[in-house]
């Protein structure tokens, strides 16, 4: 599924050297079915050809106010109408103090005057003096009060030399951040904690005992939650994933660190979601140095039992509402449903390990106390945001 299908954007630029990666978002867009007018000011063309812009999109890339193309002769209105929303990107220091004051003496600053209730996203990119200067940050917090969502900025390395904050967010970056505005925000002001991924119970400094989990599922639902507003703490066990835009993530090895942050972490969240693909047990002594081969013999373990970090969660006196998942890879309501009730937990949510593992898709059923609820088929992303509404839907108060 397209993530942006049916949506029409405003694509603004306005002068600096991050144009060149508005190229690269422009083209991102419009694989995720968006339709993108480009509207450049005059600074911007320094940087980056409107013929660039146009050739990508495919549209024409207006500059003047006054552009005769456009139906009435009135970009600065026509523009904007029935439009989805208007980002800018890159947005110069200059661009954010005539946002902040209402300037309106090129086509883009006009429409954005003139835009009404569509919303603007500004992707500010400069040099991190400019950035920390007392004049851009309160224009930035002017543009906050006013209800435009600011992307970023990153830091990191600077096109001038310097390092520091002021730096544009990347494209997928961006993009991310623009699906995420257009979710319903059913988890505002709420605060979710997540255990992913697998754990790794080491036998001795070189070998180790895990669980075949990628992580996709757990990653997907705290992007899922950040999407709906939730302010998100994702402890990961190792993984290869990036960490989803807005959540914190607190990396952990074994099934004790994972259960010791859990704990530390769970009193103030309101939803603990536990996906995690915890070791059932750890090696009882690891040793301190590597096992050698003795004449062919395997050596021996002696196991001890990891704690259930989701039980006792569930267990906390005031604790979160709390969500389990049960892989199995047979009778799935018997299973999901004992775990449910062993677990102490309102929603258990079960899938098949042959269906979800290395797979990009999923295909979940909810478990509560009124039964099997089965979700469709799809790709992780949207199976997460599924249950995130479901999860929304069933939260007390
Ligand atoms: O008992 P089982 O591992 O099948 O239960 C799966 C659910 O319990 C998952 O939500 C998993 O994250 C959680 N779990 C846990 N701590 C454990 C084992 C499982 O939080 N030690």
């Amino acid at each position: 599924m397209l993530e942006l299908a049916g949506t029409r954007i405003v694509l603004g630029l306005t002068g600096g050297i991050a144009c060149y990666k508005s190229a690269e978002l422009l083209r991102r867009m419009l694989d995720q079915g968006a339709q993108v007018d480009v509207v450049m000011t005059e600074a911007a063309t320094h940087f980056i050809t409107p013929t660039t812009l146009q050739a990508l999109s495919g549209r024409p890339v207006y500059l003047d106010p006054l552009d005769a193309r456009v139906p009435n002769s009135m970009a600065h209105i026509t523009l904007t109408r029935g439009a989805d929303a208007v980002l800018i990107v890159p947005t110069s220091a200059d661009f954010m103090a005539k946002l902040a004051h209402g300037h309106a003496d090129d086509l883009l600053s006009t429409l954005c005057v003139a835009r009404g209730e569509v919303p603007l996203l500004i992707a500010p990119a400069m040099n991190r003096e400019m950035w920390t200067h007392p004049a851009t940050q309160r224009n930035a917090r002017q543009l906050h009060a006013d209800g435009v969502a600011l992307l970023g900025p990153g830091e990191g390395d600077q096109a001038c030399g310097e390092t520091g904050e002021g730096r544009m967010l990347e494209p997928g970056q961006i993009l991310d951040a623009l699906v995420a505005y257009f979710q319903p925000k059913v988890l505002a002001g709420r605060r979710v904690l997540l255990t992913a991924g697998p754990t790794s119970e080491p036998i001795d400094p070189v070998r180790v005992i895990t669980n075949r989990s990628s992580g996709r599922m757990g990653y997907a639902l705290a992007r899922a939650a950040a999407e709906a507003g939730a302010t998100v703490e994702l402890i990961s066990g190792p993984t290869a994933l990036p960490t989803p835009q807005g959540v914190v993530r607190i990396d952990v090895g074994t099934a004790a660190q994972m259960h010791a942050a859990a704990m530390a972490y769970a009193p103030r969240a309101d939803i603990f979601i536990a996906v995690a693909a915890v070791a059932d047990w750890a090696v009882a002594q690891p040793s301190a140095a590597k096992l050698k081969k003795q004449d062919g013999q395997p050596p021996s373990l002696s196991f001890v039992q990891n704690p259930d970090i989701l039980a006792e969660v569930a267990a906390l006196a005031g604790g979160p509402w709390c969500v389990g998942f049960a892989a199995e890879t047979e009778r799935l309501d018997e299973h999901a449903q004992a775990k449910r009730l062993r677990k102490g937990v309102p929603l258990m949510v079960g899938n098949l390990a042959q269906d979800t593992m290395d797979a990009e898709s999923a295909r979940l059923v909810l478990y509560d106390e009124a039964g099997a609820h089965p979700l469709e088929p799809q790709h992780k992303l949207h199976a997460a945001r599924a249950l995130i509404r479901e999860i929304a839907r069933r939260m007390p108060g």
